[in-house]
């Protein structure tokens, strides 16, 4: 049976949230004072605490500390009036979640059921770890290098919790991979996993994508339609290429993040949406803040919880591992058993990977199609260690840059150039860049418009 605490010095509160507290299925312990529960907790830990911010010996938060060795406790805390400021303060100390007085009964319920469920988890994560002490692996996510094992670390920390998560890294880093396993990993697993990427979404349908809209709210609207955030209803919502996102969806979206519920366009009640939500970019976001692509206020929301993921070429330990599993996937598929030749893993560790391990996976599959047993050398599209230093980058080539160009005018000229060092082959031209290729199509589509 899970067991709470319930700390608040206001005594028909404390006994009317009890009371739902035990329907449960939880034991429970109240206290009325920081003093209190320091006691109750000393003697058990609880699975879930439920104290009051404001207590006459102090505040809330300043019973966290005691949980310090605890990391499985859920901390929530019971505030009369929530600001933003104050809740993102109290969830970077520590918080899991909190609730506004009066509480909300479906939202309380929601929150003892997924405590009740996370026990489960923690059982699993365990197992993770231990499988990646052996196989080099967590859930799907493949490599040992320190810096990926930090990654982990954070994704074990962060599933089980009710914050966003903000990942972020270079195209083909395995950023939607992370979003899927944080969602593995929590209680909403048994829930919808919805994806929306920011930047292959008109702008024009954005709006009625994330939010949905009812029925003839607009031209063509013929039909009432639920957008991304109900369909993710008790799941998580995963926003790919967040900073593609048009700034005043972004307004909205910080609004709903805010309040909890979203309200169809042309719609006139507001519905109470439980989301999770995982944000993802390949620009850094400080950048994108200041080039004014992404709001600050909604960087600051969703990044309670920030997961960087290191470029392939700096965890190059993990090539081998990646390649290995990939061709062991494509042998079982086709029925074969074909091997590296021992040159061709040394070729694979030194190349510098701009496409990350997307570039490494469609490689060995390249590479596993030309070779007939072994693949050596021969079947592989990498160039070989540069002797003149040039990084292994297209061709040498140059860009002569004034001081004074603008970021975009940068870019533009980059990739236009990259391009034709790369014949026009899109796809080359993207992995050099180390962008997707949507991405790339995106930028290509927005010259042709300037001219
Ligand atoms: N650590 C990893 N282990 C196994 N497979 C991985 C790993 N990282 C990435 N992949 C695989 O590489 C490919 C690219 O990963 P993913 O789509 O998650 O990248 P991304 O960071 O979202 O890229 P983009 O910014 O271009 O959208 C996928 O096939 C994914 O399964
Ligand atoms: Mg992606």
């Amino acid at each position: 049976m899970p067991h709470a605490l319930l700390v608040d010095d206001d005594v028909a509160f404390r006994e009317a949230l009890a009371e739902v507290v035990r329907q449960e299925g939880f034991s429970l312990e109240t206290a009325g004072s920081l003093a209190e529960a320091r006691a109750v907790v000393g003697a058990r830990v609880p699975d879930l605490a439920l104290v009051d911010v404001s207590l006459p010996d102090g505040t809330g938060v300043d019973l966290l500390p005691v949980f310090e060795g605890a990391p499985a406790v859920d901390f929530v805390l019971i505030t009369g009036n929530a600001t933003v400021e104050s809740v993102i303060t109290a969830l970077r100390l520590g918080v899991t979640d909190y609730l506004t007085k009066p509480v909300d009964l479906q939202r309380i319920r929601a929150m003892l059921l997924n405590v009740a469920r996370r026990q489960e988890l923690h059982d699993e994560i365990a197992s993770l770890r231990s499988e990646l002490r052996e196989l080099g692996r967590f859930g799907p996510l493949i490599g040992r290098s320190p810096a990926m094992a930090a990654v982990y670390d954070l994704i074990a920390r962060v599933a089980p919790t009710t914050a966003s998560v903000f990942v972020q890294g270079e195209s083909g880093t395995g950023k939607e991979l992370v979003a899927q396993t944080v969602h593995e990993l929590s209680r909403r697993r048994r829930q919808p996993f919805v994806a929306l990427n920011c930047g292959a979404v008109s702008p024009q349908l954005i709006e009625s994508e994330i939010f949905g809209h009812e029925r003839g709210s607009f031209t063509g609207a013929d039909r009432a339609h639920k957008g991304y955030f109900e369909r993710a209803s008790g799941g998580t919502l995963f926003l790919d290429e967040l900073t593609e996102m048009p700034l005043e969806l972004q307004v909205k979206l910080l609004r709903v993040l805010e309040t909890g519920t979203v309200m169809r366009i042309g719609g006139e009640k507001e519905l109470a949406i439980d989301v999770r939500i995982v944000a993802a970019t390949n620009r850094d976001p400080e950048e994108a803040v200041a080039a004014g692509k992404l709001r600050q206020d909604l960087l600051y929301r969703l990044s309670v919880f920030p997961i960087a993921l290191p470029p392939l070429r700096e965890r190059r330990g993990d090539v081998e591992i990646l390649a290995e599993a990939r061709l062991a996937e494509l042998n079982a598929s086709e029925g074969t058993s074909k091997r590296f030749s021992a040159a061709a893993m040394e070729r694979l560790a030194a190349h510098p990977w701009p496409g990350n391990v997307r570039e490494l996976r469609n490689l060995v599959q390249r590479a596993f199609i030309l070779a007939d047993r072994e693949i050596d050398v021969a079947a592989l599209p990498v160039p070989g260690p540069d002797p003149g230093g040039g990084g292994g980058m297209a061709d040498g080539a140059r860009l002569e840059i004034e001081i004074g160009a603008s970021v975009d005018q940068v870019e533009q000229r980059l990739i236009l150039a990259t391009l034709g060092s790369c014949d026009g082959n899109k796809e080359r031209a993207a992995s050099l860049l180390g962008i997707s290729l949507k991405t790339l199509y995106n930028k290509l589509n927005k010259y042709k418009n300037l001219t």
